[in-house]
């Protein structure tokens, strides 16, 4: 049995990070947050596994060498984009290739889920840009479009990062099958 699961957090910069992890702790949208939110801990009571669950946020004005450690230590981590942002779904991949080579240095399994944040801007989904990514990249576990501002999906995007630490479907990780 798992002790505890760790979500880490990434993407470019104003996708909705910070806001998504304080919407789903005080359950409104904040109208200002923090570059950085603090570490969080769910305590198992509340959190649909019954495990306890720590939420990582991550600010592009941290070095490198926390991200290395923060992936390091993390279970699962989501790639935040912002679905108005086509620029943001563009780094999606970069952010993937750099991930890689962190999960392979660190050598255990992390599922990776995508995020598109702010779906309360557009009228379209992101999904078409997205799928063709999620095809490539066997370890992206799954990708839900929600809204830190509606608090729609939030408790679900929370949910399916647990689920794919306790619950994993992918294929475990295993360098010999990379090139
Ligand atoms: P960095 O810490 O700078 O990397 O940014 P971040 O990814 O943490 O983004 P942050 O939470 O600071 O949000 C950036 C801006 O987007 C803020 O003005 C938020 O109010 C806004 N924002 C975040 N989520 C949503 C959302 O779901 N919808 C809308 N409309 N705006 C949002
Ligand atoms: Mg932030």
């Amino acid at each position: 049995m798992r002790k505890d699961v760790r979500i880490l957090l990434v993407g470019e910069p104003k996708v909705g990070k910070t806001s998504l992890i304080m919407s789903l702790v005080s359950e409104e949208f904040p109208d200002e947050v923090p570059l950085r939110a603090e570490e969080i801990t769910i305590p198992a009571d509340v959190t649909p596994e019954r495990v306890p669950t720590h939420i990582v946020d991550y600010s592009g004005t941290d070095t490198c060498t926390s991200l290395y450690d923060e992936t390091h230590m993390a279970n699962v981590i989501c790639i935040v984009y912002s679905v108005n942002n086509k620029k943001s779904i563009e780094k999606v991949t970069l952010c993937l290739k750099l991930l890689n080579v962190l999960i392979l240095l660190s050598c255990h399994r992390v599922p990776l889920i995508l995020v598109g944040n702010k779906s309360d801007l557009v009228e379209h989904s992101s999904m078409e840009t997205i799928l063709p990514i999620m095809n490539q990249y066997s370890e992206i576990e799954t990708c839900v479009e929600c809204s830190a501002k509606n608090l729609k999906n939030i408790s679900e995007l929370f949910y399916y990062a647990q689920k794919a630490v306790l619950h994993p479907t992918g294929p475990l990780y295993s360098p010999e099958d990379k090139e």
